[in-house]
């Protein structure tokens, strides 16, 4: 017999009665990749581990096997894993092998936070939308290496930190946040550097809870927040978007 089966919810459920509340998103997974020391990484850890950012760190990984971040995931529990590029013959066969690692931890979410290696066309366009770094400029000002010292150099008198969408294009891609300092007479690149990186870490947290909201989107080439299109969000000196 099959027909006329109702399933025990309609028969629970009166007729005229209001849906049933939407299930619980499932929590957020993110990936971090990292080359050294690794403070980012350590200012989403505590914020998992203090609640402050409703997410979970489900792995960690890294080009470099002696990178610091690695002992910071560990210390918190968190699956680290470092893969050497020069066990592999070309960049494609790195990055397969180590995205492999990535996408067998099933992340929401991507985050380069200090991962010094490029990362080719193929395995980025493969993530697109999933993929994120924290870059210490205000892009598209100063892309690259050395960004404290371009600043400097070219007379900036503002400078800071962007998060940014990653795409095939080096420091190209869509931004999505930024936080600005000062750039202070008597500035060397550390102590530029140092209020910079006081900035990263409130950046990418709030940053990663708009993610966690599910609150942003690569659309096209543009950044969609809460569905509309979006100019960089700019992070106010209480750690909030203005
Ligand atoms: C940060 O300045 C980040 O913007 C850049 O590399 C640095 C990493 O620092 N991409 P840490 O490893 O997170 O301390």
């Amino acid at each position: 017999m099959v027909a006329n089966v109702s399933t025990s919810a309609e028969i629970e459920r009166a007729p005229d009665s209001p849906p049933p509340p939407p299930a619980p998103q499932p929590r957020y997974r993110i990936a971090v990749l990292a080359s050294g020391r690794g403070s980012n990484l350590q200012a989403l850890l505590d914020a998992v581990a203090d609640g402050s950012l409703s997410a979970d760190i489900v792995g960690v990984f890294s080009d470099k096997p002696k990178a610091h971040a690695l002992q910071r995931a560990r210390d918190a529990g968190v699956a680290a894993i470092a893969l050497a590029p020069k066990s592999f013959a070309t960049r494609d066969g790195f990055d397969a092998a180590f995205f492999a690692e990535v996408d067998a931890v099933r992340p929401d979410l991507i985050v380069c936070a200090g991962y010094m290696r490029l990362i080719g066309a193929k395995a980025v366009d493969a993530r697109r939308g999933r993929v994120i770094n924290i870059h210490p400029s205000l892009l598209p000002d100063f892309k690259g290496l050395h960004t404290h010292q371009q600043a400097l150099a070219a007379g900036a008198t503002e400078h800071g930190a962007s998060v940014h969408f990653v795409t095939a294009d080096l420091d190209g891609g869509p931004v999505i946040a930024q936080a600005r300092v000062p750039v202070l007479a008597g500035d060397d690149e550390h102590s530029l550097a140092e209020r910079v990186l006081a900035r990263e870490h409130p950046l990418l947290l709030a940053s990663l809870r708009l993610f966690a909201d599910r609150d942003v989107m690569l659309r096209e080439d543009s950044v969609h927040i809460r569905g509309e299109r979006a100019a960089p969000l700019q992070l106010s000196s209480n750690n909030a978007f203005a």
